[in-house]
């Protein structure tokens, strides 16, 4: 008995921002941006939030999987752009889709967030701990990057994407994730005040702030490695898989990995030319993508695979 991914959603707001917006108040071009990331527009939030797009892409998921909201036990919401600090993302999600009984919570892996609340979902059903699970991966990225710092703005956008994961015979033959703290302020966001009757320190920067070559140096060595690990664990080869979803954050990123995997870029699905980088949700909006669009077959083999701040690093390895 396993996990298997049993339905699929996303929600992408509908405000669009293209690459000559952006050269319209920053010292950019939609070249530059295109050639260096491979991103094209992304899709921005003007107030709906997290939990909100989370909801949408929830409902989407359960509806896919043609099960009744209730029979969901467990909701893993990843984020790192929650709008509130408390209720969780995840309780707020439960509200919405008509569950009251299913444990909540929220998961922060930054951009990794999906596999890692994947995996768990994976580990909680594994354990008889849990028997379906909704995992929603949900960003507002829009609000923690600096709209005129160009060397973060233009890489990132917002959206949502969810998956439901029940027991089975077929689906996840291995997982993996780690994390390397030293490296945390390679990408970084303090965002919250520091600030309290007792304590008063001075402001904090309320914006991301990242090495970007440091972070790609980072992604293009991790990133295969982990994958490699995974599937000597599983003791499969990497031209035995069908599709690598990748997390979606840079067009020469995934080409590289494909180089050094000696695996061909048709099996590296992209769409980060649409929605540039959604952080957690990336990964099950590319998923759902190809679910609808009847690119993943019963029986295909397929790696999710992520990357981000913490640093933090997740694959995983399935039978659709
Ligand atoms: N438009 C035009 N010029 C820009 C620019 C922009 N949006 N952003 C940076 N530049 C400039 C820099 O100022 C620099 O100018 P200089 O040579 O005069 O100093 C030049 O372009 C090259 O900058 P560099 O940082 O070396 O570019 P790069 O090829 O490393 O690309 C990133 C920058 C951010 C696109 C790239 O490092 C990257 O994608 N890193 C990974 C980031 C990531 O994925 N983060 C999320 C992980 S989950």
């Amino acid at each position: 008995m396993t996990t298997r991914i049993i339905g699929t959603g996303h929600f992408v707001p509908e405000h669009i921002v293209t690459n000559d917006d952006l050269a319209q108040f920053l010292d950019t071009s939609d070249e530059w941006i295109k050639e260096r990331t491979g991103i094209r527009r992304r899709h921005i939030d003007t107030g709906m939030g997290t939990t909100a797009m989370a909801a949408e892409a929830s409902k989407r998921a359960i509806e896919n999987a043609g099960i009744s909201p209730k029979e969901i036990d467990l909701i893993i919401a990843a984020t790192s752009t929650a709008d509130e600090i408390f209720p969780n993302t995840a309780a707020m999600v439960q509200r919405e889709i008509g569950n009251d009984r299913a444990a909540c919570y929220d998961l922060n892996a930054a951009c990794t967030g999906f596999i890692y609340g994947l995996n768990t979902a994976h580990a909680f059903i594994s354990s008889h701990m849990a028997k379906t699970v909704l995992v929603v991966g949900s960003e507002t990225m829009s609000r923690t990057v600096d709209w005129e710092d160009r060397s973060t703005c233009i890489l990132f956008g917002d959206g949502a994407g969810a998956a439901v994961v029940a027991a089975d015979d077929a689906g996840i033959e291995a997982v993996i994730m780690g994390s390397d703290g030293r490296k945390g302020e390679i990408i970084a966001c303090d965002g919250r005040p520091a600030q309290s009757r007792w304590m008063s320190q001075a402001p904090r920067n309320p914006y991301m702030v990242m090495n970007g070559q440091e972070v790609f140096k980072f992604a293009v060595k991790k990133v295969p490695e982990t994958i490699a690990q995974l599937l000597s664990q599983a003791g499969v080869g990497a031209e035995e898989v069908r599709h690598y979803i990748l997390h979606q954050a840079n067009e020469r990123i995934i080409a590289s990995v494909a180089k050094r995997l000696h695996v061909p870029m048709e099996r590296f699905p992209i769409n980060l030319d649409e929605y540039g980088n959604t952080s957690a949700a990336s990964v099950p909006i590319l998923l759902d993508e190809l679910n609808r669009n009847g690119a993943l077959k019963r029986g295909d083999r397929v790696v999710l695979a992520g990357f981000g701040a913490g640093l933090t690093w997740g694959a995983t390895l399935m039978t659709w």
